[in-house]
């Protein structure tokens, strides 16, 4: 039995104190890190002395200018995507068109969320993968041996008229906020994946015949249909930052990931070097990375990146990652038109249920689930 095992079993007092979350034992007056929350000396996050832990600070994420994207420039603005997505599988883009104040009221009710009683809050936590809303703590809070410094609220969004009315009603300002800002990000999702899709030689483009532009709309349409979640993750300052982790290394399961966090940096994603590099919050930026399925369906050419976040001792953080992908029923695989003699499928079929059935019967690390995914 692992020392975390004995731990949550020889204490139910304390463990049942960790299932509340982090920003409820923070409330309760903590100086030191319970050891709950202590990772092993190897996965802490700034050992000294070389090896994967070291991060490059001089680091700039790729950035996408939107409006560019949108104008002439489009062509050389796809070849930056395109190699972003190659190299790094994140960029941040700027010029969005999501205006300001849909940003500052989505962080903004956020915060003002994880600030709620506990007893609020409580309403909404859940353990079922499929509630349309969930508030909970660390990564899997059933599964994992050392706890993360993470609470989130999990809001699926889509189809709205379906969930919306399982959305927390406080505070009162929470649900139109929060759509609209997942209207928002879906609608840049959409321009995303068109130019996802063009860059990967998808799409045939603006000037086409009647035929291809039904077969273009087509492969459109499905991902208008897709599955939109969002989690809204909280990391509270913490009085051990360097023990701990916000969340664990991890690659998102999806399509696409549209991540706004505000001004405190924490995320760092993994190059391919094993080296771990600072995401520096770019003022009206969102982050954007590629997931296991857009990983699967380019066959490989795109990847889906370890990523993790470290925690701070003075500031509290908040983050909203909104995260798209097909319909919950769909097959995913390698695009056909990206297979052929000289580039063989490289990933087997999957599908939501897998995926679900996978994160439910282990402890999630790094990048397992897409792993598993891999033909040999
Ligand atoms: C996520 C994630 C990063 C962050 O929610 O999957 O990686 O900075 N979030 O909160
Ligand atoms: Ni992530």
């Amino acid at each position: 039995m692992s020392p975390a095992m004995s731990q949550r079993e020889d204490d139910p007092i304390l463990e049942c104190r960790f299932q509340k979350g982090v920003k409820h034992l923070c409330e309760s007056g903590i100086t030191s890190l319970p050891s709950r929350y202590i990772l092993p000396v190897s996965e802490r996050p700034n050992l000294r002395g070389g090896g994967m832990n070291v991060s490059d600070l001089n680091f700039k994420l790729p950035i996408i200018d939107f409006a560019q994207l949108q104008g002439p420039q489009r062509p050389q603005v796809l070849n930056k995507l395109s190699k972003a997505c190659e190299e790094y599988g994140f960029f941040q883009v700027t010029n969005h068109g999501i205006p300001g104040d849909v940003i500052q009221s989505m962080i903004d009710v956020s915060k003002r969320f994880f600030d709620l009683p506990f007893e609020e809050r409580s309403k909404y936590m859940s353990t079922d993968m499929r509630a349309p809303v969930r508030y909970g703590t660390s990564f899997n809070q059933k599964k994992d041996g050392v706890f993360c410094w993470r609470d989130f609220l999990k809001l699926v969004c889509h189809p709205p008229s379906d969930v919306l009315p399982y959305w927390p009603t406080s505070p009162a300002d929470l649900r139109e906020a929060a759509v609209t800002y997942s209207q928002q990000a879906k609608f840049l999702y959409m321009k995303l994946v068109e130019a996802v899709l063009e860059s990967l030689g998808l799409l045939v483009g603006t000037t086409m015949h009647a035929d291809e532009e039904n077969a273009d709309n087509a492969a459109l349409k499905e991902f208008e249909d897709g599955s939109q979640l969002m989690v809204v993750n909280c990391y509270p300052s913490c009085p051990q930052p360097d023990l701990t982790l916000g969340m664990p290394p991890h690659s998102d399961y999806g399509f696409l990931t549209l991540l706004l966090q505000d001004e405190v940096e924490g995320l760092q994603i993994q190059n391919c070097q094993g080296k771990w590099l600072n995401v520096e919050p770019l003022p009206n930026s969102l982050v954007v990375n590629v997931g296991d399925h857009l990983e699967i369906f380019s066959n490989g050419r795109y990847k889906s990146v370890l990523h993790r976040v470290l925690v701070n001792s003075s500031k509290s953080r908040i983050s909203v990652a909104s995260l798209h992908s097909f319909p919950f029923d769909r097959v995913v695989r390698p695009s056909p038109k990206l297979v052929n003699e000289a580039n063989p499928r490289r990933y087997k079929d999957t599908d939501f249920a897998t995926f679900l059935a996978y994160v439910s019967s282990c402890e999630p690390k790094r990048k397992n689930f897409l792993e598993s995914r891999k033909l040999p």
